[in-house]
């Protein structure tokens, strides 16, 4: 496998890696030489990608989980540990979200938007730390959105949660930094994904390939130890701003 070494050795964990933006980071953080532990609902697209990174002759442990589950997610983080080691990255990439009215949400919807896209970030942050801290070296890689920053109409649990996940992840990287620790936040625009739809819907012309924001986020995790991509805001040219 043609490897950039610039994560050899690391041990990183992916939420949501089963399709999209999570299964490109796999894919990335592996070639760049990262064991990755990989996790979303959908075990069988799991398989798959984990399939693709183990062809290549990198090292993956993947596991089905419902991160709106607390203990789904402790356990994993347990389970990652004891297979590939500690991990020194996490990626919080799993989302979701509807694009309508508020009075079109269940308050069922309401709560995943939350729980997936904010809650989830929080728990697996607060498993993954104690080792972090006591290595005194770690990222932490929360994916945000370019509406963390802005707001629309007809997205609002999915905007309040994004700018919950900009304000926590700013927020713990000023608690941690002094112990080595970077807390990063990557806000991407419009992707070609399966969010709101199948890939490939959208005019590829203009949304983002997920493959590309991937080597962003590589780019974010190999910076020196004495730098840090804090921020990092990436956008499709003709997104309306
Ligand atoms: N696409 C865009 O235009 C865009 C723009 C800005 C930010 N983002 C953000 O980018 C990130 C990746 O999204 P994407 O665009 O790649 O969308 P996607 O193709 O729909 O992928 C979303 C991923 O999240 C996982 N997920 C959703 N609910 C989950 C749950 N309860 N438990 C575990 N995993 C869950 C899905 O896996 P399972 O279904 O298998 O569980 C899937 O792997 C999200 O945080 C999203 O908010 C996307």
């Amino acid at each position: 496998m043609e490897q950039n070494r610039g994560l050899n050795g690391s041990k990183a964990l992916i939420t949501g890696a089963s399709r999209g933006l999570g299964a490109s980071l796999a894919v990335a953080l592996a070639q760049a030489g990262a064991s990755v532990a990989l996790c979303a609902r959908n075990g069988e697209q799991l398989s798959g990608v984990a399939a693709s990174i183990t062809d290549n002759g990198g090292k993956v442990f993947h596991r089905p989980v419902d991160v709106t589950d607390r203990q789904q997610i402790l356990d994993f983080v347990e389970a990652a540990a004891a297979e590939l080691g500690p991990a020194d990255i996490l990626v919080n990439n799993a989302g979701l979200g509807w694009y309508k009215p508020l009075l079109e949400y269940s308050y069922e919807e309401m709560d995943r938007v939350i729980d997936v896209n904010l809650r989830a970030a929080m728990v697996f942050s607060r498993a993954v730390l104690p080792h972090m801290v006591a290595a005194g070296r770690g990222k932490i890689l929360n994916v945000a959105s370019d509406l963390s920053r802005r707001v629309i109409p007809n997205m609002a649990p999915y905007v309040a949660a994004k700018h919950g996940i900009a304000g926590f992840s700013g927020s713990l990287l000023r608690e941690v930094k002094d112990q080595g620790v970077q807390v990063l936040t990557l806000m991407p625009g419009i992707m070609d994904t399966w969010f709101g739809g199948p890939p490939g819907e959208r005019d590829d012309t203009w949304a983002m390939n997920p493959d590309h924001v991937a080597e962003l986020a590589v780019f974010m995790l190999t910076q020196p130890n004495h730098m840090m991509t804090d921020e990092v805001t990436v956008h499709p040219m003709y997104q309306e701003l």
